[in-house]
This record gives structure tokens, sequence and C-alpha cells, in this order.
């Protein structure tokens, strides 16, 4: 059996986080989840209670950069960080808020380059690691309403591809997951009528959290010289 690895999740309170860090319990692996939400953390250790990996809650707003500096030294050693940490607001871009354009931004953007330096270091030094970053499909394209979350996605995709470029010479894998429409929270914030009646005109169901999270822990079962580097996950009908 594979050793017992520790794995910190980002966005643990949230849909794809949360799926990710049970799938990980599930699977032996020690456990570092965050989030702001205190009862969201409780609410996850209570659905790992039975699971054979530990779980631990380190509870935080990631925008605030003394709290990563305190989250990457508690959760220390990370022999895994998922990224999960995500938020958008879906409105058409003449009636959108530029302090919402720069809350993406700084979660979405700021803050998982903030955590990733913090426990890449750390991988560093022992030269073993892997950064999963949930991306999005969103990563190479924009859908309408979406405009400032796409182009975090876009951002977050050229830092996957950085990371990946300065970090596998100190042993570091990047892998970037980035799905298509996944049934979260994330969707629950809609409120404009026409976001909502796009959203109703579509075709096809969206994924649940666990397939992503099937993707993220099979990102990180790949063989030591095999780095999955992007792994779209869409609906089957959601194409481009
Ligand atoms: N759902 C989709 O269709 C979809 C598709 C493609 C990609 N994604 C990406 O998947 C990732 C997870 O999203 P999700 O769908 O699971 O959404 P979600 O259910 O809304 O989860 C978002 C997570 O981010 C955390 N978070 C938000 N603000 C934070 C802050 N300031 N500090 C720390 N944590 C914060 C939330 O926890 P607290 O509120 O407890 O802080 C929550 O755990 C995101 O990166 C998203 O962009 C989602």
């Amino acid at each position: 059996m594979a050793a017992r690895k520790r794995v910190l999740v980002t966005g643990a309170t949230g849909g794809i986080g949360g799926a990710i860090a049970e799938a990980f319990a599930a699977g032996g692996d020690t456990v570092i989840a965050t989030g702001r939400s205190r009862d969201g953390l409780a609410e996850l250790v209570e659905r790992c209670r039975s699971a054979p990996g530990p779980v631990e809650t380190i509870a935080g707003d990631l925008t605030d950069e003394a709290f990563a500096g305190e989250l990457a030294q508690a959760a220390a050693p990370v022999d895994i960080l998922v990224n999960s940490v995500g938020w958008v607001r879906h409105v058409p871009f003449l009636e959108s808020d530029p302090a919402d354009w720069e809350k993406s931004w700084r979660l979405n953007v700021h803050s998982v380059l903030v955590l990733t330096r913090l426990v890449a270091r750390g991988m560093a030094a022992r030269k073993t690691g892997q950064i999963v970053n949930i991306g999005s499909v969103l990563g190479d394209r924009v859908y309408r309403y979406m405009l400032s979350y796409a182009a975090s996605k876009h951002a977050l995709r050229g830092i996957s591809r950085g990371l990946r470029l300065e970090l596998a010479e100190h042993g570091i894998k990047v892998t970037e997951i980035a799905p298509g429409l996944v049934d979260t929270g994330l969707l629950d914030e809609i409120d404009h009528p026409e976001v909502l009646a796009a959203y109703a005109a579509r075709k096809y169901p969206p994924l649940e959290p666990t397939d992503i999270a099937e993707a993220a822990v099979a990102a990180t079962r790949a063989a030591p010289n095999a780095c999955p580097e992007l792994v779209v996950v869409n609906p089957m009908g959601q194409t481009p």
C-alpha cells in the first residue's frame, strides 16, 4: 500500500474542494482542510468520520496573507496542495462592479499564488510534491456574464504552466483540473434574470463534485515520472 500523504485542500467547505477532501480521506491520506466557514469544516469532518484518513481543519480567509502563512506552517509538511478556492459573480459586463472584479482576482489568482509559493518552498526543500489547481474550462474560453471570472481562470492556466516550468527541477508536479459546469454552491448566488434564463436554457445536466474529485485523486496517483498537466472534465454535451 502507498504511504499516507499529507494533503492540504483549500475551498474544502465547498462542493468541489469538499468532495476532494473526502476522496483523499477515503483513500487513507491525511487531509488538512481549510475554508472560512467553521460549520462547513465541522460538516466535512462529520462526513469523513468513518474514513481511514484523518481530517484536520484550519479555518480562515485566504485573501489574508498572514492567515496563508499560518496555514502553510501548520499544515507542513505538505505532499499535495489542492487549490480549490474560487468565487464568481455572474452578471452582464455593462452592469458589473469593479469591486467584484477585484474580489475574484484576489481570491482566484492572488491568494493561490501566495499559498502556493509558501507551500512549494517546503516541497522544493524535500524535492517532492504535487500542486493541483482547480481551474476551469474557462481557462481558455469565455462564456457570457462571467468575463472577470474567465480572466482569472485564464490567469490560473498561465500560473499552472509557469509553475510547471519552474518547479519540475525541484521534484514538484503541477496539474490543472479544468471542470465544466459542476453542481455546487458557486451557482447558488446567481440572481440576474438574464443569467438565470441562460442557465435554464442549458441542455445538459451538470457534473457532480465527486466527478472532479475522482479526476483530482487520479492525477495524484500517476507514476513518479508522469505528470498529468491539464485534465479537462466536461459534462456530456457541454461543448466549447
Ligand atoms: N462549480 C462549477 O461549475 C465550477 C466549474 C469550473 C471550475 N470551478 C472551480 O472549482 C473551485 C471550487 O468551486 P466550487 O464550485 O466548489 O464552489 P463553492 O462550493 O462555492 O466553493 C468555494 C470554496 O472557496 C472557499 N472560499 C471562498 N472565499 C474564500 C476566502 N476568502 N478564503 C478562503 N476560502 C474561501 C469557500 O469556503 P468558505 O465560504 O467557507 O470560505 C468554498 O469552500 C473554484 O476554483 C471554481 O472556480 C467550479
